[in-house]
């Protein structure tokens, strides 16, 4: 049997979904289902290998060609950018990239440079310049939500999929920036030398999909 076909997972929802999406497509995923604290998990009896990984280090294995494909949110991707293919768009993990501040602010009112919050400080510094607007960037690790509150930025840039913390927090949205969902991305090399398996693969995937 060949080398299993090796899939970077971001750990989590999108674990979740993609592994949804494989036993739709009638794939034996025991062995995830009972991961305990594993990384390393055989589906489909081995023919398919899952690592489980945080999102940035899904596109440094698959950029590495340790893994030949990932599945990872396109924050990450639009964050990280990265030499590989994005091959589909799974429609899972739907959320968007948005501008917030706290409510009833007038955000783009005043003269003064704006300070945005943020764990995206690529994709901020895109946006803004795209407008033309100079504004001070500065990361957060998580809970950006804080910085508005503590008085640290005039706004954040942040995902938002239900609004719900934004509005637990006193923020709301300014402007929507773009929307988010987890897409399927491959190793160049694996491509080439895969792209057999790999095209069954995204075709069985493509099928389930429009299944929804
Ligand atoms: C994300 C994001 C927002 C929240 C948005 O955070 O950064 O805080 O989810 O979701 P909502 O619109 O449904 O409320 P995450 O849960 O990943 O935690 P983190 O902020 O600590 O990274």
């Amino acid at each position: 049997m060949n080398k299993p076909l090796r899939i970077a997972l971001t750990k989590g929802r999108l674990e979740k979904d993609t592994i949804g999406l494989f036993e739709k497509i009638g794939f034996d995923c025991t062995a995830v289902r009972e991961k305990g604290r594993k990384l390393i998990l055989p589906v489909d009896g081995g023919r398919i290998e899952v690592v489980l990984a945080k999102a940035n280090d899904v596109i440094t294995y698959v950029e590495h060609g340790v893994c030949d494909m990932g599945v990872v949110g396109k924050d990450t991707i639009m964050e990280m950018q990265g030499k590989f293919f994005e091959l589909a768009d799974l429609g899972f993990g739907r959320c968007k990239f948005a501008l917030a501040a706290k409510k009833g602010e007038k955000f783009y009112g005043g003269y003064g440079v704006k300070t945005i919050a943020t764990k995206y400080p690529n994709i901020t510094r895109n946006h803004f310049e795209s407008k033309g607007m100079d504004v001070e960037i500065v990361k957060i690790e998580g809970s950006v939500e804080l910085a508005p509150l503590l008085e640290l930025s005039d706004g954040i840039v942040d995902i938002v999929e239900t609004g719900t913390t934004l509005k637990e927090n006193g923020l709301e949205v300014i402007e929507d920036i773009c929307p988010i969902s987890a897409r399927l991305i491959v190793n160049m090399v694996s491509m080439k030398l895969r792209q057999q398996e790999i095209e069954e693969l995204v075709e069985l995937i493509d099928k389930n999909l429009k299944k929804d």
